[in-house]
C-alpha cells in the first residue's frame, strides 16, 4: 500500500484520448462544474476578505479547471498549482493555452516538497478528497500538509478544504467485507462509468476503479483514503475553523462531501 496515492493518478487525462474538439467540449464542462463551487467561494471567503488580493494556490490541482476558472471570473491576481499526476499536468497546461491564461503556474511536484515564501496566500485550496488521500498516507503527512498551509497564508488567509467524511461507507463496511458502487460520467468525459470497490483496511479505505472507455477498453485506477469526520477539526487549535455541512446537498452528491474553511489565526 505504500505509496499507492502517488500512483493512483497517473494515467488521468491523458491527452492521447482526446482529439481537438473533444478537448475543447471536455474542458468546457469541467469549468461549467465549477459552478457551486465559485458562489461558495466568493460568498464565504473573498467577500468576507476587505484586504483580498487573489493570491491563490491549489494542492492536487488535477487538470487545473478550478484555478482557470478562478482566473476567467476575475477572482485571482496569481495563481499556482501542485499536481503530482504527469499526464493530469500535461492536460492542465493544453488547458492553459485554451483559456489563454496568464496568471496561473501549475508545477508537476508534491506539494509536500515545495518550499514557497511564508505569508503569500489569501487563499489555499484543497478540494476533491486530496486530504484525505494525504491523511492516509501518514499521520506525519497529514501535520506537514496543515502547516505548511499555515505557512504559506497571510494571517486571516484561508485554507478552504473539501473533505469526505466516508459515513455511509464505513458503516456498510462494518456489516460486509467490500461493496461495489458504479459512477457515471458525462457524455464529455472518454469513460463511460467507473465501478468502485470499498474495503477497510485498518482506519482506511481502500477503493479500486474500473473505467470502462467508450471504445471498449478498461483502465485501472486504486487509492487509499482516511476518513475525516466532524470532530477532527475541534483538535486544530492554530485555526478558526467553519463547517459546512450542507455542502453535498449544494452539490448534490449522494455522498458525504464537506467544506471545511481554516482561517489563520
Ligand atoms: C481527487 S483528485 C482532485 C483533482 C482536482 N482538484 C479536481 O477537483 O478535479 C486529487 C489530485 O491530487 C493529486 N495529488 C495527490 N497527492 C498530491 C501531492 N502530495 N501533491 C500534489 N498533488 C497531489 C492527485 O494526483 C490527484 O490529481
Amino acid at each position: 500500500m505504500k505509496g499507492i496515492n502517488y500512483r493512483s493518478y497517473r494515467h488521468v487525462e491523458k491527452l492521447i484520448n482526446f482529439n481537438d474538439t473533444s478537448l475543447r467540449n471536455y474542458c468546457e464542462d469541467k469549468l461549467k462544474s465549477c459552478d457551486e463551487i465559485i458562489k461558495f467561494i466568493k460568498k464565504k471567503i473573498t467577500k468576507k476578505n476587505k484586504n483580498w488580493d487573489g493570491k491563490i494556490c491549489e494542492i492536487g490541482s488535477g487538470n487545473g479547471k478550478l484555478l482557470y476558472r478562478l482566473e476567467l471570473d476575475r477572482l485571482l491576481s496569481k495563481g499556482i498549482g501542485f499536481e503530482i499526476s504527469r499526464s493530469r499536468y500535461q492536460f492542465s497546461k493544453e488547458f492553459s493555452k485554451l483559456i489563454d491564461s496568464k496568471k496561473i503556474k501549475i508545477f508537476n511536484k508534491d506539494f509536500l516538497k515545495s518550499k514557497l515564501k511564508k505569508n503569500t496566500f489569501d487563499l489555499i485550496i484543497g478540494v476533491d478528497i486530496i486530504f484525505n488521500l494525504i491523511s492516509a498516507n501518514s499521520n506525519s503527512q497529514q501535520l506537514q500538509f496543515l502547516n505548511l498551509c499555515r505557512k504559506y497564508l497571510k494571517k486571516n488567509g484561508v485554507l478552504l478544504l473539501e473533505v469526505m467524511s466516508y459515513k455511509n461507507e464505513i458503516k456498510l463496511l462494518k456489516k460486509k467485507n467490500s461493496f461495489t458502487r458504479t459512477f457515471y460520467f458525462r457524455k464529455s468525459d472518454p469513460y463511460k462509468n467507473v465501478k468502485a470497490k470499498y474495503r477497510l483496511i485498518d482506519q482506511n479505505i481502500y477503493i479500486k476503479k474500473i473505467f470502462s472507455h467508450r471504445n471498449g477498453s478498461n483502465s485501472f485506477f486504486s487509492n487509499l483514503v482516511k476518513p475525516i469526520d466532524y470532530n477532527f477539526w475541534s483538535k486544530l487549535q492554530e485555526w478558526n475553523i467553519e463547517i459546512s455541512k450542507e455542502w453535498s446537498s449544494i452539490i448534490k452528491s449522494k455522498e458525504n462531501e464537506y467544506m471545511v474553511i481554516l482561517r489563520k489565526k
